[in-house]
């Protein structure tokens, strides 16, 4: 290669020989700007309920979610998400619990831009959080119905934004969803309201920790595969953005993060669109069972969570987010 140099009148040690150097020539860095912060609710008064297999993660109610909001805005996380922990009773075949403008995260989101305008909030559009089956859509014959399924979301996502979602954020993967959602979020004046697609999202199994936070975990029938993404592809995800950024999205993820670092270059590479990572459950619960027991100390977790920077993506959804603006400021 050209212009490489070569020993010994190059030394590349010479710029790693002092911490001043050293920032010099740092390519990337990882800033409180870069954080989202996911956001586990229930229903209850003055709960903060451990997640067995997340350790240092609770659900709260949302009496005490105000601590959580505000700590967040004094660290300066530019923006939160939402996942709501619905009772048994509360989930059928439908997930019409999601319609209901009285649920959880319409409960939540009120609350919240009520009194705190320094934050984005973002909300999932799925139905697994309500469906007695686990799935994100409704099922016919067996399967996830696409177009129907669709319906259902395009009404989520209008009832989030009445409640004053910032961003909406499809997750479950069906074809076409991003555009009819633009389509009527613009058609009802919600023009301003963002999308993140979770455009390339992998049939995954490190998302364990989180179907049991939400509930869904022992509900779930089958898996995801004929929806999610199979984790041996990847230039598949190329034609995910390029449909996605096509139908009206403003930032799209790749999800999980860490072991599909490679997906996150090539889409960066490829498109000229802010690409989020998610960090998710089972990389976090991984990561912090491991400090837990000495294994690794926890400078881990910032060194991870560069991963993504040089890779290419900023901003990354992480449970660690509270932990490492603290870190930060
Ligand atoms: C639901 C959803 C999932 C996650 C975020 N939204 C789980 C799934 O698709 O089964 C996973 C997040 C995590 O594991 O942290 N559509």
């Amino acid at each position: 290669m050209k212009y490489m140099g070569s020993f010994p009148s190059t030394r590349l040690r010479r710029n790693r020989r002092n911490d001043w150097t050293r920032r010099l020539v740092q390519e990337n860095a990882l800033s409180v700007n870069d954080l989202i912060w996911p956001i586990f609710i229930r229903e209850g008064k003055n709960i903060k309920e451990p997640i067995d297999s997340m350790p240092g993660v609770f659900r709260y109610s949302l009496d005490n979610i105000h601590e959580l909001v505000k700590r967040a805005i004094k660290k300066k996380i530019p923006m939160i998400t939402l996942f709501p922990k619905k009772p048994q009773i509360k989930k059928n075949s439908k997930g019409s619990e999601a319609l209901n403008k009285n649920n959880l995260v319409c409960r939540a989101l009120r609350l919240i831009k009520k009194k705190y305008k320094k934050i984005g909030i973002m909300c999932d559009v799925a139905l697994d959080p309500y469906t007695d089956h686990g799935h994100d859509g409704i099922i016919k014959k067996g399967i996830v119905e696409n177009d129907q399924t669709i319906k259902i979301l395009v009404k989520q996502s209008i009832l989030q934004a009445k409640m004053g979602c910032d961003v909406i954020a499809p997750s479950d993967m069906m074809d076409g969803r991003i555009g009819q959602i633009r389509k009527e979020l613009d058609k009802k004046g919600f023009q301003h309201v963002q999308i993140l697609s979770y455009a390339v999202k992998y049939a995954s199994h490190f998302y364990g920790p989180f179907r049991d936070a939400v509930g869904s975990k022992k509900l779930l029938k089958g898996d995801k595969k004929d929806y999610q993404m199979d984790f041996r592809n990847s230039r598949e995800a190329i034609r995910e953005v390029a449909l996605d950024i096509k139908e009206g999205a403003d930032f799209v993820m790749v999800k999980p993060g860490m072991p599909y670092l490679d997906v996150i270059k090539t889409i960066k590479d490829n498109f000229k669109i802010p690409v989020f990572a998610y960090q998710v459950s089972g990389e976090y619960s991984l990561i912090k069972n491991a400090i837990n027991n000495k294994t690794v100390t926890e400078d881990v977790i910032i060194e991870s969570l560069v991963s993504f920077k040089r890779a290419g993506a900023s901003p990354i959804v992480t449970y660690f987010a509270d932990e490492v603006a603290e870190k930060l400021s």
